[in-house]
């Protein structure tokens, strides 16, 4: 990949033109789209949500506005097409998500598909040079917030989905990824186009999942620009940062199964209590990855929830999430080697068994050095200060490094370094400048064999 033609004064004007207000108008009208039943504190946007289709609804429209051919594929990824008039293959992708955790703050993903829509705006002036076609995603589900299971969006567009254990995956209210899935059909771009129709909604799921697979080859590169949710960009008061890996999780789902009793009459001794069996794992998750804090490994039990719960009878059943992060791969292993060792311990000192299902096992990502270098020339281009880092959380851009060597990314800050919280900040002078890097990364990929 070559950078020849970074410095081309015509790239920096273009950079120039991209519009604050677009930016600051998207975001204010994509933050007041939040499910009431969550209330006013923060956004919920649920993956698969009604509220989580209203948002992509306007997703669509700002694409169609900015003068893109607009797609929605089968499991809701929401994509927009501006075509390279010299070559129709080898997109060069951007993208991100706007559904949202519980509560959640107004930029995380957002920020990545709402400034690629402006970037693809102001390019819509230099069609002409285009060698390749840029396109900007919306991916489905990213949020593991729902069912548990992130990135369902891009592991479909990149072919990572098989089977169906995913798909049977339900929410706290017993919907399943596969029934929540169907909401997709009321999308306004999307199109069944062969008139399809399943006699359950596992097999249309797996119809959706089937018919979004991208051809991989056909992907020249993906670029996503992404607030940081780290606060190392501004503590060292830098506007840019360059993503050089990230950070990937482990999630399992584990059941303690004790024995029901009532809490009055049960004696201590004879007591098997799932949630006090439950509540050592968590203290011991916390503990361990404490000592394994110099490999930046992290994790957390972070839902649980309690059988039957009620006020007068000992637990008989705790379900819990284990979310353990770490770009140090061998750090990760020994706190996993450790955590199944003591569970098993500390299930036999209180009696009572459990079982172990794996949501996620993913390993830590390295991005393309390449990437890097036109990001880093575009920030000297445009005077600004950079910092190389890795990611801390998971993005849609993890998924697509697993298949093509061509990923970069580009983090702005976020004040405090808050995130998955409604006070998550991030200036809009600093995603401007996140959005020029962007612009110019993208036109070098997109102008250049
Ligand atoms: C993304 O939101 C993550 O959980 O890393
Ligand atoms: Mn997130
Ligand atoms: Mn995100």
């Amino acid at each position: 990949m070559s950078t020849k033609n970074l410095t081309h004064s015509s790239h920096i004007q273009l950079a120039n033109s991209i519009n604050k207000d677009h930016i600051a108008r998207s975001l204010e009208h994509l933050a007041k789209i939040s499910d009431p039943a969550f209330g006013t504190t923060g956004v919920t946007r649920l993956a698969y949500s009604d509220t989580d289709i209203k948002g992509k609804n306007y997703i669509a429209e700002l694409m169609t506005q900015a003068g893109l051919e607009v797609k929605v594929s089968p499991i809701g990824n929401t994509i927009g097409r501006l075509k390279g008039s010299k070559c129709d293959e080898f997109a060069v992708i951007s993208g991100s998500h706007t559904d949202s955790v519980i509560n959640g703050g107004h930029f995380d993903g957002i920020v990545g598909v709402i400034c690629a829509i402006e970037a693809l705006r102001v390019l819509q002036q230099v069609k002409d040079d285009l060698i390749h076609p840029i396109e900007v995603i919306d991916f489905a589900m990213e949020e593991s917030a729902r069912f548990g299971l992130s990135l369902l969006g891009s592991k479909a567009f990149m072919g990572e989905v098989s089977g169906e254990n995913s798909l049977l995956l339900q929410d706290n209210q017993g919907v399943s990824v596969a029934e929540a899935l169907k909401n997709v059909e009321t999308l306004k771009y999307f199109k069944n186009e062969n008139n399809k129709s399943f006699d359950s909604s596992i097999k249309r799921a797996l119809w959706a999942v089937e018919e979004s697979k991208a051809d991989v080859k056909k992907i020249r590169a993906y670029v996503e620009l992404h607030v940081e949710q780290a606060g190392f960009l501004e503590e060292a008061k830098i506007p840019i940062g360059i993503v050089d890996g990230a950070a990937m999780p482990t999630r399992w789902a584990i059941q303690i199964i004790g024995e029901q009793a009532h809490s009055g009459t049960t004696p201590m001794e004879c007591r098997k209590n799932a949630l006090v069996a439950a509540s050592e794992f968590v203290l011991l998750v916390d503990k361990i990855c404490k000592d394994e804090a110099s490999h930046d490994t992290v994790g957390a039990i972070t839902k649980m929830a309690v059988e039957p719960n009620a006020m007068n009878v000992v637990p008989g059943k705790c379900s819990m999430f284990l979310d353990l992060r770490s770009a140090d791969k061998e750090s990760k292993d020994r706190v996993k080697n450790i955590l199944l060792k003591k569970l098993d311990e500390i299930c036999s000192k209180y009696g009572v068994t459990h079982s172990r299902k794996v949501i996620s096992e993913d390993g830590p990502k390295t991005f393309s050095s390449d990437i890097m270098a036109i990001s880093q020339k575009a920030c000297e281009n445009l005077g600004l200060k950079y910092m190389v880092m890795p990611s801390r959380a998971g993005h849609d851009a993890c998924t697509v490094s697993n298949h093509i060597k061509e990923v970069g990314m580009i983090f702005v800050p976020s004040k405090g370094g808050v995130s998955h919280h409604h006070e998550e900040w991030t200036d809009i002078d600093d995603i401007v400048l996140g959005t020029k890097i962007l612009l110019l990364t993208l036109l070098e990929l997109a102008t250049t064999k």
